[in-house]
């Protein structure tokens, strides 16, 4: 197996709290890759040999971003419902529909190579870790052509066929679910590791939530909750008795929820690109993060509520907006967004970790937040190569 020794690291951060602080960030680091697996990390003075060897001159390396949600598996986009927002259109969930259309329209090829595109505009912002849900087929061979086609590309892939009761069913929104727990989830259960139910007013209750949640879980899925996006509800509650991995965008939350998500350690995913291109107010990250919640940082890449698939975006929101410091955003979007995968490879520069990196063009981390808009992301590493 070939080693790579990186070295000249300015500031490395691990992730490791060994090394002292949240981010367990080293100074004057160099790390060590050994075929597809970090090998080393430390102070470069201490840095052992290795077959090849690269000097990233001062630059920062951090861990490449784990972007715990996403809906990449679309065709079509919905700009004009955006500027229509920006002019005072509130958002609703019902503009899904809009690209259900679309895409049960599109070919394959036309996804796949769609997916592709938004996966590389991610790689060249630093994600390494992509989840990718269905949820704009909603007939069972769409769902399960959307799930075939994000597997191409990720291992995290979420059934979303409760994302809307789809306009054929609009009269008959009990048959909907009679199908995405019958037989729709009978042809994506081998394509999926997540089950996620969008749970709010305009698409599914808390029965019917819990119905399609179980009736994945009976079938191997893991749980995870689209939750309290547009209002209180009960979403995140749903989330915590069900044991689900995470209650995703949180912007609208009770005590009573923020205690169940702290007391049952369900990560809540923030999800502040959403807000952005909403125009709704930001979730209270600081109250999460003061009463013990593990966040997630995640940009919900999608057509309608948010289309920005930069990580860095996020980060630099979550800092200004949300009053997260540098490092909580970076934490977030990193070991955070690999909790909420329940991923132990992931969002951590340690030995045994997969070697998958960012390297910056910037001397620290902290230009991410500072620096917002600009491409900072010399060069992303997957499993130990360049990408
Ligand atoms: O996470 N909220 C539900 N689903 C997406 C939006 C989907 C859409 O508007 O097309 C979200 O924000
Ligand atoms: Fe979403």
């Amino acid at each position: 197996m070939t080693s790579l020794l990186v070295t000249g690291i300015g500031s490395l951060v691990t992730n490791d709290p060994s090394h002292g602080g949240l981010l367990g960030e080293i100074l004057d680091a160099a790390l060590v890759i050994e075929g597809s697996t970090v090998a080393w990390v430390g102070p470069r003075t201490a840095a052992p040999v290795a077959d090849n060897a690269i000097d990233v001159a001062g630059r920062a390396v951090i861990p490449g971003f784990v972007d715990s949600h996403s809906h990449l598996v679309f065709a079509g986009d919905r700009a004009e419902e955006f500027a229509a927002r920006m002019t005072g259109t509130p958002y609703s969930a019902g503009g899904i529909r809009t690209t259900v259309a679309a895409t049960r329209q599109a070919t394959d090829e036309q996804l796949t190579a769609n997916v592709a595109r938004l996966v590389t505009e991610m790689r060249r912002q630093g994600t390494t870790t992509v989840e990718i849900k269905s949820g704009y087929g909603l007939t069972v061979a769409d769902e399960a052509r959307a799930l075939e086609i994000a597997r191409q590309f990720t291992d995290e892939t979420t059934y979303l066929g409760a994302h809307v009761v789809p306009a054929d069913y609009a009269d008959d929104p009990a048959g909907y679910v009679d199908l995405v727990t019958g037989s729709m989830l009978d042809a994506v259960a081998a394509h999926a590791k997540w089950i996620d139910v969008f749970v709010e007013r305009g698409a599914f209750d808390e029965d019917q939530a819990r119905t399609i949640l179980q009736a994945g879980i009976a079938r191997g899925l893991q749980p995870r909750v689209h939750a309290n996006q547009l209002g209180e509800g009960p979403g995140v509650q749903l989330a915590c008795e069900l044991g689900a991995a995470a209650a995703d965008h949180c912007t609208y939350l009770t005590d009573a929820d923020i205690d169940a998500l702290a007391q049952t350690g369900v990560v809540a995913g923030l999800l502040p690109a959403i807000e952005f291109s909403t125009r709704s107010p930001y979730p209270n990250a600081r109250r999460l993060i003061d009463a013990g919640v593990t966040v997630a940082l995640a940009t919900d890449c999608n057509p309608g509520s948010g289309y920005s698939s930069s990580i860095p975006f996020c980060i630099a929101l979550a800092v200004r907006e949300m009053h997260m410091t540098p490092a909580e955003a970076l934490w977030s979007a990193t070991a955070g967004g690999a909790k909420s995968l329940r991923r132990t490879d992931v969002g951590h520069l340690t030995p045994g970790a997969q070697a998958n990196l960012a390297i910056l063009d910037a001397p620290t981390y902290l230009h991410l937040a500072y620096r917002p808009g600009v491409p900072l992301v010399a060069q992303t590493y997957v499993a130990g190569r360049p990408v």
